[in-house]
């Protein structure tokens, strides 16, 4: 089954060009599925339509079998966001934020623990959040997005910023979570990241989806003489730029 599926979504701004055009998306249950597209591509808007926050202007997005803006509350307690550089840094600690979390949520308390120790975050309960190093940080906000339990996780270019270290951190722990059965959207710039965890890919350029499909499939679209061994890269450049030239003409 599948865990999301966005059908002919369309959605413009005001005074801007279309940020999303007829967007078909499906995202297997227990999938790692990527979002690859050039800055502008319209990635966050459709994660915005898949968690409630962007309502289309024409097309449906499901989430668990139940359509997002007729069950806005319902799909609101299946799904979370992680964004990188998330904004809001308290002064208070990572035990007593989540504990707030947990609250808005109405998650138990003990999930508050769980998320801590998943997240190898424990050892730092007690300190305060807006201390914590960039990496832990994005843990914490990752434990954030944990807090209840939810079924797809959104992950929003989440290890942007971070040292190579602390990126593998993230990475594994992104590999757990999904281990652990939850679905996750990844949107990512670093072509590596996006080769080491999705299962599948959907490539967006100018709000279309442009490709679709395992990163050895996507790889083969570009394969050709002049291009013997083609990298995800070369994917996303050929198939991004393609697609922008035709725009722009
Ligand atoms: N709230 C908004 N008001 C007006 N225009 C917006 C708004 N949000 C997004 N846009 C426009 O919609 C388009 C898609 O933006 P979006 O943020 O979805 O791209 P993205 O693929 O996430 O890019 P990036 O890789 O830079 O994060 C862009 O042209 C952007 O300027
Ligand atoms: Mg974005």
């Amino acid at each position: 089954m599948d865990a999301v599926v966005a059908r002919q979504v369309s959605k413009s701004f005001a005074g801007g060009r279309q940020a999303l055009s007829r967007v078909d998306l499906a995202i297997a249950e227990g999938a790692i599925h990527g979002l690859l597209g050039p800055n502008g591509a319209g990635k966050t808007t459709l994660i915005g339509t898949m968690v409630g926050l962007t309502a289309p202007d024409e097309g449906t997005v499901e989430v668990c079998g139940l359509d997002v803006g007729r069950h806005l509350h319902r799909v609101q307690t299946l799904v979370n966001m992680v964004r990188g550089f998330s904004g809001v840094i308290e002064k208070v600690t990572a035990r007593e934020l989540l504990t707030y979390y947990a609250h808005l949520y109405d998650a138990p308390l003990a999930r508050v623990d769980e998320v801590l120790r998943l997240t190898g975050l424990w050892e730092r309960r007690h300190q305060e959040v807006a201390l914590l190093s960039s990496g832990w940080r994005q843990r914490f906000f990752i434990a954030k997005g944990l807090i209840n339990r939810p079924r797809v996780l959104f992950l929003d270019e989440p290890t942007v910023g971070l040292d190579v270290d602390a990126a593998l951190a993230v990475r594994d722990l992104i590999r757990e979570i999904n281990r652990e059965g939850c679905t996750i959207l990844l949107t990512t710039h670093y072509m590596r990241e996006a080769e080491d965890l999705c299962s599948t890919i959907a490539l967006i350029a100018d709000g279309r989806i442009v490709a679709e499909g395992d990163p050895a499939a996507l790889k083969a679209l570009v394969r050709g003489p002049d291009l013997p061994a083609p990298t995800l890269e070369d994917v996303f450049l050929r198939l991004t730029r393609q697609t922008l030239e035709v725009a722009d003409a």
